[in-house]
């Protein structure tokens, strides 16, 4: 496995992968690496010939007082599992390089990025679709590939690639969970014993509004004042919000259709996670 750290040496590998005619899978992640993200690294692999996955922690992405400074880095550890992965390139780029100091451009999808995590992290989702497309077009990839974890992340993704007429296939992954339901995330490293056992009310909570839809529940209101009161069942949690919404389009529904999504994010202690799952009603 090669470690590029320069824009101009990561477009001549690039270049030349390409001269070859070889199929280059891109797996864009903040590092500190887990299961999840090595999912998605299996997922490219099975679908191109050389595996790119870049660690950037994205200062643009973050908002003032989030956890930027505290996000977890540990490049060693993560090197490792990716070299394990037969992995073919890690590019690591440096902030001054991605971002310098005179920096002006930002790319949007502007509605979709207003909504859920957008309304409690504004300017979240511009700095995602900046530095996605800035990888995207550093690393020229065929395919790149998102988790369903970030499934607002994902939709507004793809949006931005079909909008702006990108020649490179957007493919998703579903999420990998721990044993017990939580969703893996690098900031479950914030939560204390006591708030990680808590953490799980996320899944438990829509797998019960599942249960509900099954037993003939639909109506929106009544499966959210539910999963409310699973939540309010344990210490400390704060919910953002629950929102259940159609998969492509994230329009909130008020009756659960065909197969719609649950999205929410709730607080733990001062842990904010995040959390979404398919639900499916009954077939008309
Ligand atoms: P990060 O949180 O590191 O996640 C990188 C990718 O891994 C994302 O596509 C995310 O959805 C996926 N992922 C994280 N946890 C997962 C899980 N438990 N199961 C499946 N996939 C999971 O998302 C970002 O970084 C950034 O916003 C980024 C896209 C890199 C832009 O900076």
């Amino acid at each position: 496995m090669r470690t590029i750290r320069e824009i101009k040496k990561q477009r001549e590998w690039s270049k030349e992968e390409r001269a070859n005619n070889s199929i280059i899978g891109l797996v864009p992640t903040l590092g500190f690496l887990h299961k999840g993200h090595l999912s998605l690294v299996r997922k490219a692999r099975e679908v191109s010939d050389s595996v790119v996955v870049s660690i950037f922690v994205n200062p643009t992405q973050f908002g003032p007082g989030e956890d930027y400074k505290e996000y977890p880095r540990e490049e060693v550890r993560d090197l490792q599992l990716l070299e394990n992965e037969e992995v073919d390139v890690a590019f690591i780029p440096s902030r001054e390089e991605m971002y310098p100091e005179d920096y002006e451009t930002y790319v949007a999808v502007e509605k979709f990025s207003k909504n859920y995590c957008g309304s409690s992290r504004p300017g979240h989702f511009r700095g995602v679709t900046t530095v996605v497309i800035k990888l995207l077009l550093i690393v020229q990839p065929d395919i790149a590939v998102f988790g369903e974890k970030d499934y607002q992340q994902l939709v507004i993704v793809k949006r931005m690639v079909r909008d702006l007429n990108i020649p490179i296939q957007i493919l998703s992954s579903p999420i990998v969970r721990e044993r017990d339901g939580l969703a893996m995330s690098s900031r479950n490293r914030y939560l204390n014993p006591e708030e990680r056992k808590n953490a799980t009310v996320l899944y438990d909570s829509m797998k019960e509004a599942q249960q509900l839809v099954n037993k003939g529940m639909t109506d929106v209101d009544a499966l959210k004042k539910e999963m409310i009161k699973i939540i309010e069942g344990r210490k400390h949690p704060r919910v953002e919000y629950i929102e259940f919404v159609e998969p492509e389009t994230l329009k909130r529904v008020k009756k659960v259709g065909v197969s719609n999504r649950i999205l929410m994010a709730v607080h733990i202690g001062r842990t904010r996670l995040i959390d979404n799952m398919e639900i499916r009603g009954q077939v008309e």
